[in-house]
């Protein structure tokens, strides 16, 4: 039982981790929300940093995003700037966004094309490889040597189309060991792969990141929030099906009755059968991975914290190539603006709900709580975060 006069911000981490713990070893049946404290403890916000963040694989975006040799891209992990560059040889890698001199930012734009990089400072200069080609003025150093200095490179890997970085210098698991049994189980028969991006967006929100997972990976406030978006896909909530657990994702699916229009295969789709034709997947690649997976597109999101209080969800969408070919190219950017502002209606929707959630656990005295049926990914994030945290030294 939580000390009811201990401010949620002032709990310290044992007590977290504790409270973590018991929530769940709790069956399912009798399973409770994640801990508040685990929202709002500022030593547990350190600690989370740094047996997650710090180690995890975080996507960062789309390997289409990435379309020519020297495309690249920044994106922060943990407070760590990261530079993800596509080589010439074709693959892409990922550095620390800091010059190999005295450590100055590097990159300062969000994405762009270049054919190298060159620090603002004292103007060492890095080929798309990372490597140092030149340094001014530094031959006046006795043996000095370009060669060995070099951008910290981070591991990287594309997983059906996503781009994952970790922080972590020697990762336990692969992606690949991490996610395939969501492949060969679920979906891999979408071939998410084959998208092609059409929008990224940031948004920054006022609540905890673990509030936007909660919210993500349930779909019970579907039918009362999203009245103006994807609640008009009509799937009664007696039809949706969770996902087995797993120690690395979470999911849950349900058909949609149509089998035309939005969210519905198009005609010339021969990748998908059956209802898999009309089917919605929404999955979390723990930690802060959620993307919502139709026929005709996919919407991700990677949540970042960004302070105990504050996220940035990263976001982005992607359709499949027959449903680009249908749209002639004078009407793309109009199409473009309309999913944007149809996106935007349902991350409003979602916003004033997630922020409901950090505002409403602020409170060291709360009721019991409880999960619906259909929350059960909910309780396996939690399951996923107690290992992680609990398992530290
Ligand atoms: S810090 Fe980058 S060149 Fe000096
Ligand atoms: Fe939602």
């Amino acid at each position: 039982m939580p000390n009811e006069t201990v401010p949620q911000a002032d709990v310290p981490v044992a007590v977290v981790l504790a409270e973590l713990d018991r929530v769940a070893h709790q069956p399912f049946e009798s399973a409770r929300p994640i801990p508040a404290s685990a929202n709002h403890s500022e030593a547990f916000f350190a600690h989370e940093r740094r047996t997650v963040f710090m180690q995890e694989w975080i996507c960062i975006g789309r390997a289409d995003e990435f379309p020519v040799a020297g495309s690249y891209m920044t994106h922060e992990i943990a407070d760590v700037s990261i530079l993800v560059v596509r080589q010439e040889g074709g693959g892409l890698r990922a550095f620390v966004n800091a010059c190999a001199h005295r450590f100055a930012h590097l990159v300062a734009s969000e994405n762009g094309t270049a054919k190298k990089f060159t620090c603002p400072y004292h103007a060492w200069t890095y080929a798309c490889d990372g490597q140092l080609v030149r340094a001014p003025y530094m031959e006046m150093k006795d043996g000095f040597d370009v060669s060995q200095h070099k951008l910290r490179s981070l591991h990287l890997e594309v997983w059906e189309g996503f781009v994952y970085v970790t922080l972590a210098q020697e990762p336990k698991r692969t992606v690949h060991e991490r996610l395939d049994k969501l492949r060969t189980d679920v979906v891999g028969r979408f071939d998410m792969a084959c998208y092609k991006t059409v929008m990224r967006e940031t948004m920054v929100w006022d609540a905890n990141w673990k509030n936007l997972i909660e919210n993500f990976t349930e779909s019970y406030h579907v039918p009362i929030a999203h009245g103006k978006t994807f609640a008009q896909h009509n799937k009664p909530l007696e039809t949706y099906v969770c996902g087995d657990e797993n120690d690395w994702f979470g999911y849950h699916r349900a058909a949609q009755p149509s089998d035309t229009g939005s969210g519905a295969a198009h005609p010339n789709n021969n990748r998908l059968e059956g209802e898999w034709r009309r089917m919605m997947v929404d999955y979390c690649a723990f930690p802060n991975h959620l993307v919502t997976l139709m026929p005709d597109y996919l919407w991700w999101i990677s949540v970042q914290p960004k302070g105990i209080g504050q996220m940035t969800a990263t976001w982005g969408v992607a359709v499949p190539p027959e449903v680009l070919a249908d749209i002639p190219e004078v009407e793309f950017n109009d199409w473009v603006a309309d999913f944007r502002k149809y996106m935007d209606v349902a991350n409003d929707e979602d916003k004033a709900l997630v922020e409901a959630l950090w505002r409403g656990t602020k409170s060291p005295i709360l009721p019991v709580g409880t999960l619906h049926p259909i929350e059960r990914n909910l309780w396996q994030f939690t399951r996923y975060l107690s290992r992680m945290c609990n398992a530290a030294d």
